[in-house]
């Protein structure tokens, strides 16, 4: 059996105009989605799936992707779910030129599904590598970056930019314009992270940017002008020290930037009522700035604050279930345990 894990990641910057070639600047959090995954005799398919905001289910299915389990969760969930796990077993087949193993799979994970952290992303960066590792194939964290996209993008019918892969993959801090993905020094910022319990569609949310965008050249200027706040963010960033704390002046930059971002984000249609008062309510506790993250319509918000003001003040927002600070994740994909079986490598 192998076991890895991958973190999830907020958006400092740049969600859903990086889908349109402008940057974008994710950083991986210290919550991490762990797959474990067994090389079966056969080639069925087996998926265990727990702490996925699904209440937990277990399935059986056989290896053909066009097969869905009869489980007694949210269809949709379990699509979602189901669907980034049979991309990754088909991108893992293909990565070891073994169209016909099967596994056993056990999914755990401590990012909520469809809440902004990049959920989807690490399981499929874990599950990738597990399985490629039990067919006695090591890819690079590039590679497992590039794999993943290649599944998210299938699952998301086209709508998925690499930031959340690469990310996931690589950890720390990254920036994505297009095909050109970068890891880049970033000090360890103040993370709070709101969650409203909620998720939001990310294909819906995606389409709607899509239309808006396609409709109307201010709604086109507003992506342009996401990517601006961007490359301005990651300047300030580029001329921190990444070993030391972030200075007052470069939160407080940042921040103003977050708020920016947030607003055109809001503009676009694709925040809400929780979200938006998650981000006031990190205001007004006093932190830096506040933004959500990831799709939106529902899900997580990020703000900056090293003192535990906006940590307490979230906790007491209607509408807000759970807050916490999270560390920036400087490993990406790894390895948690592996126990070789008859695997190439071995003989
Ligand atoms: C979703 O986590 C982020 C989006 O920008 C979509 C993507 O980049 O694939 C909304």
């Amino acid at each position: 059996m192998t076991v890895s894990s991958a973190p999830g990641k907020v958006y400092l910057f740049g969600e859903h105009a990086v889908v349109y070639g402008e940057p974008a600047v994710p950083c991986a959090v210290e919550r991490r989605a762990t797959v474990s995954v067994s090389l079966r005799d056969d080639d069925h398919v087996r998926v265990r799936a727990e702490d996925l905001s699904l209440n937990g289910f277990t399935v059986e299915y056989s290896g053909s992707t066009g097969t869905r389990p009869d489980v007694d969760v949210p269809t949709p969930l379990v699509e979602a779910a189901m669907g980034y796990i049979d991309a990754a077993v088909e991108q893992a087949r293909d990565a070891a030129d073994a169209p016909d193993a099967g596994f056993d799979i056990t999914v755990e994970s401590d990012i909520p599904l469809g809440a902004g952290l990049g959920s989807s992303a690490a399981v499929v960066v874990a599950g990738i590598d597990a399985a490629t590792r039990e067919l006695g194939v090591e890819l690079t964290p590039r590679e497992i970056a590039d794999r993943a996209y290649q599944a998210e993008h299938k699952v998301q019918e086209g709508q998925a930019s690499r930031a959340d892969t690469f990310c996931s993959a690589m950890g720390g801090a990254v920036r994505v314009e297009g095909d050109d993905c970068r890891t880049i020094d970033a000090p360890a910022l103040p993370f709070v992270i709101g969650f409203d319990g909620g998720a939001g569609d990310t294909g819906a949310l995606v389409s709607h940017v899509r239309g808006l965008r396609d409709q109307y050249d201010f709604a086109a200027d507003t992506v342009e002008t996401i990517g601006n706040i961007v490359r301005r963010g990651e300047k300030l960033l580029s001329e921190a020290d990444p070993d030391s704390d972030p200075s007052e002046e470069l939160l407080e930059e940042l921040g103003e930037f977050m708020n920016f971002n947030h607003g055109l984000l809001e503009a676009l249609g694709v925040s809400s009522r929780s979200l938006d008062s998650m981000v006031w309510a990190a205001r007004e506790a006093g932190a830096y700035g506040a933004k959500l993250t990831g799709a939106g319509g529902g899900g997580c918000t990020v703000a900056l604050d090293p003192t535990p003001e906006t940590n307490t003040a979230l906790r007491f927002t209607p509408g807000c279930e759970d807050a916490f600070r999270a560390e920036l994740a400087t490993e990406g994909v790894r390895v948690e345990s592996e126990e070789t079986g008859a695997t190439e490598r071995d003989q």
